[in-house]
């Protein structure tokens, strides 16, 4: 499997360093805006200039670990040539994208790849999105890791004066990933596995004593109910980001290549 990579940072190094130890895919091409992360996190991998280079190596799988505005403006140049597995999943949260990614998959007969991410549980909530009445993600983490989210300004909050464990907010989806985008990924990937955006219900909540990032997904409906939670730690090269994430990317490929799949 042929790989090209757009986005060398704390998930893309996972990737191409997991690929040359593993074997289980060649990472031939890789771009980032800065140069210099492409060119540290090759492992010897060709460094292309720019997008239009990139996109003119032979390759079966594109990786995105950049940003949700490189999905935006890459997936319809990527689908014609390739399948596209999409780290930013909360770019999907814009309909019209999502509509758009669709219909070009469906045109040029690719595949897009949505890895679980940071959270636990979406193989059984795909099972039972059908029959699933309520699906709620409460996210905890510590108010240094959502400062930044539109909600303080919106709500006239400063997380440094945040002194114990404070629940912030309630809501859709739709309405968490508009005041907390850092949040942004997990809720879209709940969201398009479940029961979608408008029904999500998201709650956060902001605990000061807390180093890791909770999210906990808990579904109910005719077929009974689901409770996962995943603790996660911070990325070192990037807090915002957990390490369980790059995992699931890697894990995602993996499963392309295999003959026997496990899991939902
Ligand atoms: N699905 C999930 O659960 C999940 C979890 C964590 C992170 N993410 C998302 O995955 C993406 C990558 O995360 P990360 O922690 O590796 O980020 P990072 O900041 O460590 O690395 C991103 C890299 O992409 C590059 N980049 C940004 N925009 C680009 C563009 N338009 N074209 C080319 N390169 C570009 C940056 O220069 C940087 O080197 C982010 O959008 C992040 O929100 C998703």
């Amino acid at each position: 499997m042929r790989i090209g990579l757009i986005g060398c940072g704390a998930i893309g190094g996972v990737i191409v360093e997991a690929s040359r130890t593993e074997g289980f895919a060649d990472v031939v091409v890789v771009f980032d805006i800065v140069k210099e992360r492409a060119e540290e996190t090759s492992g010897g991998a060709y460094v292309a200039e720019t997008f239009d280079e990139f996109i003119g190596v032979d390759m079966d799988v594109v990786v995105e670990a950049a940003s949700p505005e490189a999905v935006r403006v890459f997936a319809e140049k990527v689908l014609e040539k390739a399948d596209f597995l999409i780290m930013s999943v909360g770019a999907l949260s814009d309909r019209d994208l999502l509509t758009k990614i669709e219909s070009v998959a469906e045109k040029y007969g690719k595949k897009v790849y949505l890895p679980s991410g940071a959270v636990s549980g979406l193989d059984a909530l795909k099972s039972v999105s059908h029959l699933a009445e309520e699906v709620t993600l409460t996210t905890i983490k510590n108010p240094e890791s959502l400062a930044g989210a539109p909600f303080f300004d919106v709500y006239g909050i400063k997380p440094e004066e945040i002194k114990k464990r404070k629940h912030l907010f309630t809501g859709n989806a739709r309405e968490a990933v508009e005041l907390f985008p850092q949040n942004v990924n997990v809720a879209a990937a709940v969201s398009l596995a479940g029961i979608g955006f408008d029904k999500t219900k998201v709650r956060i909540i902001a605990d000061p004593e807390l180093r890791t990032n909770i999210h906990e997904i808990k579904v109910k409906g005719s077929f009974g109910e689901i409770l996962t939670v995943s603790n996660n730690l911070p990325f070192p090269k990037n807090p915002k980001t957990s390490y369980l994430a790059a995992l699931s990317a890697v894990r995602t490929l993996k499963n392309i290549g295999d003959k026997i799949i496990v899991g939902t």
